[in-house]
């Protein structure tokens, strides 16, 4: 069994009350599971395929899962890339592999899962691209509704076109997300709606087993785990799972979390660079990564904490080198992610330079988003296809033959 515990107050609530936070003090919830009672066998876990699933025992759903076969992820040694930055052991765990294309997919398996056992029939959320169109996704499966608001002209196409087709009731603000996201909020205490952002602690449930797969493929822990941060929910998920690993004894250490967000949008980095307690909100977010265009991230307290507790750190690469390395990727190690994704490597590039990670840290960067989610931000940055009469004296001019 498990119950909901607040981070801040210690306060203990039950597992079907619908909160998002704690009605004592305001601040976020966790799932908390009571690890010596339950019967985990590792070599069980190995038997089963590589996915969400997998770690059932520390998940909070009881019932048959809501699922599309998510996780289980590639994870790519990265040696051209790798050896250019000077770091033997690089990878990348692809998360833009899921069925909806970004990691937000283990979050929503759980959250709407949880859902229906929480008898819910209406799901919503505010978003930047990819949780809605997970949201839509799993609602679809499970044949309920889905409300999502996203901030009008600051979402990419790809996810736009997923929220459509699989039937959300799609609404765009005249705002940006941190305001989306208020709005959502407000509505779901308001009129019984179920929210599955990632303020909704069981949401954070599915994403931990990033961590937990991370382990699985490498056969240990890396040193640190680097990704894009934005409303700062998977950072604190991973964070959370390993924990329990921990608790468990199957692992000893855990890896330095380290979070990177766009220059433009920063204030996690900010308030670990100042050695604040709190994130002093940006009120004007901007990036080319619009899916870390988040200037309030709600899950600011658990992800502070990550990073301190695990000698981790934060820092911001610009737009430049955001697209650049979103360009490496594909070019150098045929590995296609969205903008967001790629911010988790030009900081292991930039904090290798700053002297930061060392080169003998065994580093893994999740990279959050596959690539054709936001055509157009490609198609901006390459040169277009060069047309040529239908002819083969064109085709050997234009090739130089
Ligand atoms: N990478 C991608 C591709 C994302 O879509 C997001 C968040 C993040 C990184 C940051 O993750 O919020 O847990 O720190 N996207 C949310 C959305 C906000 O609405 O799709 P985080």
């Amino acid at each position: 069994m498990h119950q909901l515990t607040c981070v801040h107050c210690g306060a203990h609530y039950r597992p079907d009350e619908i909160i998002y936070q704690c009605p004592r003090c305001g601040h976020l919830l966790a799932v908390d599971y009571d690890l010596d009672s339950l019967a985990i066998d590792r070599r069980e876990w190995q038997k089963r395929p590589l996915s969400v699933w997998r770690y059932r025992e520390i998940l909070p759903v009881r019932g048959t899962p809501v699922t599309l076969q998510e996780g289980g992820t590639p994870l790519y040694h990265l040696t051209t890339l790798g050896r250019e930055l000077g770091i033997r052991e690089l990878y990348a765990k692809h998360e833009g592999m899921n069925p909806s294309g970004s990691f937000k997919d283990r979050g929503m398996t759980v959250g709407v899962s949880m859902a229906l056992e929480l008898g819910k029939r209406t799901v919503a959320c505010a978003s930047t691209g990819n949780t809605s169109a997970s949201l839509a996704v799993y609602a679809a499966k499970a044949g309920i509704h889905a409300v999502v608001l996203l901030p009008s002209g600051k979402v990419a196409l790809g996810k736009v076109a997923q929220a459509l087709i699989h039937g959300a009731n799609a609404i765009s603000i005249r705002g940006n997300f941190d305001r989306a996201l208020e709005m959502v909020h407000e509505l779901c205490t308001t009129h019984g709606l179920y929210l599955l952002n990632s303020i909704n602690p069981y949401r954070l449930e599915g994403q931990k087993t990033i961590g937990f797969e991370v382990i699985d493929q490498l056969g240990g822990t890396p040193d640190r785990i680097v990704l894009p941060v934005g409303n700062a929910g998977n950072i604190s998920a991973i964070h959370k799972g390993l924990r329990e690993l921990r608790a468990l004894g199957m692992i000893e250490n855990l890896p330095r979390m380290t979070g990177i967000q766009a220059e433009g949008s920063q204030p996690i980095v900010n308030a670990i660079k100042r050695g604040l307690s709190e994130v002093v909100p940006e009120q004007h977010p901007e990036t080319v990564a619009t899916a870390i265009r988040i200037g309030t991230p709600v899950n600011a307290e658990k992800a502070l904490v990550a990073i301190r507790e695990t000698g981790g750190t934060a820092e911001a690469v610009s737009d430049a080198e955001i697209l650049a390395m979103q360009q490496d990727l594909a070019r150098k190690e045929g590995i296609g992610v969205e903008p967001a994704s790629a911010a988790s490597l030009a900081g292991v590039k930039k904090l290798v330079a700053l002297g930061v990670i060392d080169p003998d840290e065994r580093v893994v960067c999740v990279v959050t988003g596959h690539l054709l989610k936001d055509p157009e931000t490609v198609v901006r940055q390459c040169k277009p296809p060069i047309e040529i009469d239908a002819d083969m004296p064109s085709l050997c001019s234009v090739l130089r033959l």
